[in-house]
């Protein structure tokens, strides 16, 4: 299959068109690109888990561009979800919920609630509109490989495999949404992403965290089953190191093998006498969020065999960082000695 870049924000009607015929397309937003099919179409939805490669038991989100769209797609909104809703849509917050009859089997993975997303990627927004359909969208990868943060790595990941990317720049938070269920009577985060737990807790009160967000959980029912796999998994071996800067220049100076690569805050870079991959200044979490899949993919090119990624505070959209630095890391953590 050719597949065709489309360039300029004109050519949002020719894939549109596509993703009316019931066609997988890739998509800009605002968190990551988004591989987009026909959410009511169940056989355009398999083409996406086909195109991706992804288990069928890893249900998708649903995106939508205006608020009224989600009423027949879900049976009740709770209170918490449209006050979520008011605060934080359009933006990088994905709700599950309860579904409606009319989303397919092939988008929940059979489950008994739907996610739904309303991004604020103009590109994305205006692609739902001009179609006309809520689309299923999980992240542009191959499963098992950084997510897509510019249309490159989409042609790098998808070219021969979908018929269309249409190309919107690079995403501004790097990655993707925030998943929090308002199944249960407690809100319960599900995955750190573009809205942090501090947000969230700001308009809803309390939220329980899920236990697979920072542990290596190996249960056979996790509430959001993307958690379960290996993700985000260069082909570097990865250690990611809690310490002080002081003790990460130590470590990489002194102890760290000779050919070891360092994914390093721009402040400590210049001491480091080994190769550095900088990911941002240590405080600057969304800077850190924007840089960090494309470092991953960068650090694939380059061949590297062993990193050393130094860890930035759990806190803010840090905890989102840490969630997609452990599973780089196939959970090898260390602590450094001060
Ligand atoms: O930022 C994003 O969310 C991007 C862009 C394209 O919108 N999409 C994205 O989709 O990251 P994906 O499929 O890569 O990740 C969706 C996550 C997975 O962990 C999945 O298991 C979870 O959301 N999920 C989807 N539907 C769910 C449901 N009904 N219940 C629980 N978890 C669900
Ligand atoms: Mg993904």
């Amino acid at each position: 299959m050719k597949t065709t870049l489309y360039k300029t924000t004109e050519d949002v009607a020719p894939v549109a068109d596509l993703l009316r015929q019931g066609e997988v397309v890739a998509i800009p937003t605002e968190t990551v690109y988004g591989l987009a099919a026909n959410a009511l179409d169940g056989g355009a939805v398999l083409k996406i888990f086909a195109a991706k490669n992804r288990p069928a038991d890893n249900p998708l989100i649903v995106h939508i561009s205006e608020w009224e769209q989600i009423i027949p797609l879900v049976s009740h909104i709770p209170p918490k979800a449209k006050a979520l809703a008011d605060a934080f849509w359009p933006g990088p917050l994905t709700m599950v919920l309860p579904r409606s009859e009319i989303i397919p089997d092939e988008v929940t993975a059979g489950g008994d609630t739907v996610a739904i997303r309303l991004p604020a990627h103009p590109v994305a927004r205006a692609v739902i509109s001009a179609c006309g359909l809520p689309l299923a969208a999980p992240s542009a990868n191959r499963s098992g490989s950084p997510s897509p943060t510019t249309a490159a790595h989409v042609m790098d990941d998808m070219n021969g495999l979908i018929p269309a990317v249409l190309d919107g720049g690079e995403c501004a938070v790097g990655v993707e949404s925030t998943v929090i269920s308002l199944v249960g009577e407690t809100p319960r985060l599900l995955r750190p992403g573009g809205i942090t737990p501090e947000q969230l807790q700001s308009v809803i009160g309390a939220i329980e965290i899920d236990p697979s967000i920072t542990a290596n959980v190996h249960l056979d029912k996790v509430s959001s089953p993307g958690m379960k796999y290996k993700h985000y998994a260069p082909k570097a071996k990865v250690t990611l190191l809690h310490s002080s800067r002081q003790a990460f220049i130590r470590f990489m100076n002194e102890q760290a093998e000779e050919h070891s690569v360092a994914l390093c805050f721009a402040e400590e870079a210049k001491e480091i006498h080994k190769q550095t991959l900088c990911i941002g200044h240590e405080n600057d979490h969304n800077e850190i969020a924007h840089n960090l899949f494309a470092l991953l993919r960068q650090a694939d090119e380059m061949g590297l065999c062993r990193i050393y990624a130094h860890c930035p505070e759990k806190t803010g959209m840090g905890l989102a960082v840490y969630n997609r630095l452990i599973r780089a890391a196939a959970f090898d953590e260390r602590e450094l000695e001060a």
